[in-house]
C-alpha cells in the first residue's frame, strides 16, 4: 500500500538519503536539476519585468534545494514543509529565508500574505489525488494577482522512458508513479488557474547517464531538449501557471 505523502519525508533516513544520494553530483535527478534552474532563472527574469520586489513561497520545501537557489533572487523568500526531517537541513543552507512547519492544506500559517511566485517542485507527481488538489486549491489562493506565477514540475511523464520502467515494474507486481502533463493542466484548471507556457526535460534514458557519464548524456539531453515536440517525451516537466480561468 502506499504510504501517506504527508507522512512520506518525515524520516532522518529519507531525508538524507534526499540530499546526499539523490542529489549527489553527477545523478540523473543532479542533471535534471541542473536543467530546471536554468528554468527558474529565466522564468525570474521575466517576472522581474511584472513585479518587484518580488515574494516567493516555496511550498514542501523540503531540504530547500529550490530555496536557497531563489531566495538570493527574490527580495522576500518563505519555505513551508511539513517534515521536521527535511526542514532541518533546509535550517543548515538556507541564509535569508524564513521556514516554517505547517501543513497549509489543513492550517493558513500565512494567512494574508500574498506571493508573486511559488514554487511547488517533486510534490505533485507523488501526492495522492485528494492532496494534490488540496494544495493546488492552496496555492491558488497564495497568488497576489493576475501576474504572479505558480512554478511547478512533475518527474515522471508517463510519455517519456519513463514507461518502460513502468510497464517493467507492472510485470513485477509493483506501482511507479506517473502524470502527464494534460492531468496537471486540468488539475490547474480545476483551481482557477492556466498553463502560461510548460517545459521538458529528459529523453535519454536514466542508464544512459550511467553507462556514456553523466557530462555526456546531460549534453545531448541539453541539445534534445531544444528540438520542437522533444517536450512531450521529456521525463521532467515544469509548468508555469497564472491566475487566469474563472473557478467552476
Ligand atoms: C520530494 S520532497 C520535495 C522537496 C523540495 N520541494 C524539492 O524539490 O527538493 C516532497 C516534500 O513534500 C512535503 N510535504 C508532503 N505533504 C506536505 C504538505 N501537506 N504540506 C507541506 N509539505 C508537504 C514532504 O515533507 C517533502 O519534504
Amino acid at each position: 500500500m502506499k504510504t501517506d505523502y504527508r507522512i512520506s519525508h518525515q524520516s532522518e533516513q529519507v531525508s538524507r538519503v534526499y540530499d546526499e544520494v539523490l542529489y549527489k553530483q553527477g545523478t540523473y535527478d543532479d542533471a535534471l536539476w541542473r536543467w530546471e534552474q536554468c528554468i527558474l532563472e529565466k522564468e525570474i527574469t521575466l517576472l522581474q519585468t511584472k513585479a518587484t520586489p518580488i515574494s516567493l513561497l516555496d511550498f514542501a520545501c523540503g531540504t530547500g534545494r529550490i530555496l536557497t537557489f531563489l531566495e538570493n533572487k527574490v527580495n522576500n523568500a518563505v519555505g513551508v514543509d511539513i517534515a521536521e526531517e527535511m526542514l532541518s537541513r533546509a535550517r543548515q543552507v538556507v541564509q535569508n529565508a524564513r521556514l516554517i512547519k505547517a501543513d497549509l492544506t489543513r492550517i493558513d500559517a500565512l494567512r494574508g500574505e500574498p506571493f508573486d511566485l511559488v514554487t511547488a517542485f517533486r510534490f505533485f507527481l507523488n501526492a495522492e489525488p485528494v492532496l494534490r488538489e488540496e494544495a493546488m486549491a492552496v496555492l491558488f489562493q497564495k497568488l497576489r494577482n493576475q501576474d504572479s506565477l505558480l512554478i511547478f514540475n512533475i518527474h515522471g511523464n508517463l510519455w517519456s522512458h519513463r514507461v518502460f520502467t513502468k510497464i517493467g515494474l507492472w510485470f513485477r507486481g509493483k506501482r511507479l508513479s506517473v502524470s502527464t502533463r494534460r492531468e496537471m493542466e486540468l488539475l490547474a484548471r480545476r483551481h482557477g488557474l492556466e498553463m502560461a507556457r510548460w517545459y521538458g526535460f529528459g529523453i535519454l534514458p536514466k542508464i544512459a547517464y550511467r553507462v556514456i557519464g553523466s557530462r555526456i548524456a546531460h549534453g545531448i539531453d541539453k541539445i534534445l531538449s531544444h528540438i520542437p515536440g522533444m517536450r512531450f517525451i521529456s521525463y521532467d516537466l515544469v509548468f508555469v501557471c497564472k491566475k487566469g480561468i474563472v473557478k467552476k
